[in-house]
């Protein structure tokens, strides 16, 4: 398995914990998983190219930096939108696509039902979001969308993961680099993940 990068900031960790806990309220939960995604974002970001550009301050002109290639953000409906919301502000000019996919309760295999990709996918920077990478099936399968789009430059954002899920995703999709906050102990009877949260769709919209 290649290793994730697993996000141990204490700030990350405080947040992480709020969302487990299962008594956090709905708006808890979701203002506790934006200021994570957030955190979980900028670690993901840490290496992406910048182009040299010249700034003008009051006092001098200096040196500065741009996006060297367009931001791409693809949460993967629904749960994904939580994350989307907190990363969108700090990357405010990038493209959102989505991707649909289901999970079948019954099987745990995943449904893509939905996608809409940008036609700049080839020449961008992609950063798919998923709160919890459990089997691993959606994140594979959204992955399989995006590469076939033509995306080679592909950062997944998971905020729970878990050996199982890890192990799948890298069989598959070894060059994409995983940034989570956790990688938890397993998976219970119906694919979810143990410690995990729950089901992260439902506690962030309520449902
Ligand atoms: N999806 C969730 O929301 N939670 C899990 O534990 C696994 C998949």
């Amino acid at each position: 398995m290649d290793s994730p990068v697993v996000v141990s900031h204490p700030l990350a960790q405080i947040h992480l914990t709020e969302i487990r806990r299962v008594n956090t309220t709905c708006g808890q939960f979701r203002w506790h998983l934006q200021r994570l995604a957030e955190i979980l974002f900028i670690e993901a970001t840490r290496h992406l190219k910048t182009s040299a550009i010249r700034v003008q301050t009051p006092l001098a002109e200096t040196e500065g930096a741009a996006f060297a290639r367009p931001i791409v953000l693809v949460p993967i409906l629904r749960a994904g939108l939580g994350l989307q919301e907190a990363i969108l502000p700090l990357v405010p000019d990038a493209i959102v696509a989505h991707v649909g996919i289901a999970r079948d309760e019954a099987t745990a295999q995943p449904m893509p039902y939905y996608s809409k990709l940008p036609s700049v996918l080839a020449q961008a920077d992609v950063f798919l979001l998923d709160p919890m990478l459990a089997t691993g099936g959606s994140a594979c399968s959204a992955v399989n969308q995006l590469k076939e789009a033509g995306a080679t430059s592909i950062t997944f954002i998971c905020v729970v993961s878990c050996p199982h899920g890890l192990q799948a995703f890298a069989a598959q999709h070894p060059d994409v680099p995983v940034i989570t906050a956790a990688v938890d102990d397993g998976l219970n009877d119906r694919c979810y993940i143990v410690p995990g949260l729950g089901d992260a769709g439902d506690r962030c919209f309520g449902t």
